[in-house]
């Protein structure tokens, strides 16, 4: 079938939307007609190169829309089924078999290898010039950026038929990642202390998901004084600017975030969440946090990326976890996001703004300059 998608043809190059051939499901398969998409700064290290996804290829892995055929075989979802795309894995590896399959074993073929991970047409991208030159499909599982996807059916979470749809992509990624950090992988306990570096569309998602836990101290870091006052109103019981600090963008001097930690809990705090993807923060997040404290790293930075630990103070009981999309299954996590927003709980709509899939380009310019914190592309079928 025909679809309308933005293609990156080459490492770096730009968002170019054109139309496409789609296959049609086969079996395990569901086709999804996006409603609409959130755009991560993820697709954008992968544009850049900091995921090995092939080009040509088409991008984006937030999103939403309604089941529109499905291949044989299928059960988990229907037609007509409203859906967020969840996070492909394999279903077979020790760690899915496990209750896992954020991390599947074969994670980098299911998030950039290119087309389908599982079925007859394993390996094969789902995507055509009309010419029949391929183009590679299935970005975590579902390259979205394309008014229609093929997905595996069940990757899908199905969600009800009231729920606001065009706002739902992003809690494929972005905002079920933050949550999910404190929710599924932190849980604070009681009258704890939690720090959130990096206060963009992920770490505001920490707030407000850390206002929903029992942790008294909540401390939103960021160089943006404007995104430093909406963690306020999301939660944040403190905020430290370091827009004049020696790891901002400013001149040096100023705000050592580490001591104002320190100074704000009266020592170190319990948990730290690294959001920004700057390799020298990954050492702030990590020396925030003390005596078995946690340390969770979330930001993407770029490919080959080291960073270096204080050896005696790690030894003291201190853990540094990894986390990709907020941990857990995608299904618990999207269904508790969408009823806590529902229920006002959860605003993260405050997040959004929306643009035409023909506007990816200002979108993503909106966004590098901090002007919107989750541009959401809708499909205007
Ligand atoms: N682990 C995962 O599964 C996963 C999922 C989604 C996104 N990510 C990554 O998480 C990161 C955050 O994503 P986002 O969409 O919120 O990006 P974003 O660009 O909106 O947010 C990053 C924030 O960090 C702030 N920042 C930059 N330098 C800073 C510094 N030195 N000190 C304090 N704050 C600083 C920026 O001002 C910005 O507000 C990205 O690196 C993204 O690739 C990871
Ligand atoms: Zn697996
Ligand atoms: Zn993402």
């Amino acid at each position: 079938m025909k679809v309308t998608a933005a293609v990156v043809d080459e490492l770096g190059g730009p968002f170019r939307v054109e139309e496409l051939e789609l296959d049609e499901p086969g079996p395990g398969e569901a086709l999804v007609k996006i409603v609409a998409s959130g755009i991560c700064h993820t697709d954008e290290i992968t544009r850049h190169g900091d995921l090995p996804m092939p080009f040509p290829c088409v991008l984006g892995h937030e999103g939403a829309g309604v089941v529109e055929a499905v291949g044989d075989g299928v059960t988990a979802v229907r037609p007509g089924d409203h859906v967020v795309i969840g996070w492909p894995s394999c279903g077979a590896c020790r760690n899915c078999r496990d209750g896992e399959p954020r991390y599947c074993a074969r994670l980098g073929e299911a998030l950039c290898g290119g087309g389908r991970l599982l079925g007859p047409r394993a390996g094969e991208p789902a995507l055509r010039r009309p010419g029949g030159t391929p183009v590679h499909s299935h970005f975590f599982g579902q390259s979205s950026f394309s008014t229609y996807a093929l997905t595996w059916a069940d990757a899908l979470v199905v969600v009800p038929r009231d729920a606001p749809l065009e706002l739902l992509g992003p809690l494929a990624c972005g905002i079920s990642t933050g949550a999910g950090a404190v929710l599924n992988t932190l849980k604070p306990r009681l009258g704890s202390s939690l720090v959130v570096y990096g206060v963009g569309a992920v770490g505001l998602a920490a707030v407000m998901a850390a206002r929903l836990s029992p942790a008294t101290k909540i401390i939103a870091v960021d160089r943006h004084p404007s995104r430093l006052a909406l963690a306020e109103e999301f939660g944040a019981t403190h905020t430290i600017d370091v827009s004049e600090s020696v790891s901002g963008v400013g001149s040096g001097g100023g705000v050592d975030p580490v001591a104002e930690v320190h100074r704000i809990c009266g020592g170190p705090a319990d948990y730290a969440l690294e959001c920004t993807g700057v390799i020298s923060v990954v050492r702030q997040a990590a020396d925030s946090v003390g005596m078995l404290g946690t340390c969770v790293l979330i930001g993407g930075a770029p490919a080959g990326a080291e960073f270096g630990l204080d050896h005696l103070t790690t030894l003291w009981g201190k853990r540094i976890i990894g986390t990709l999309g907020g941990s857990g299954r995608s299904e618990p996590l999207i269904g508790t996001l969408v009823e806590l927003h529902r229920q006002g709980r959860f605003p993260f709509d405050r997040l959004v703004r929306f643009y035409d899939l023909a506007d990816i380009g200002r979108a993503l310019d909106d966004s590098h300059r901090g002007d919107v914190l989750k541009p959401v592309l809708r499909m205007n079928h």
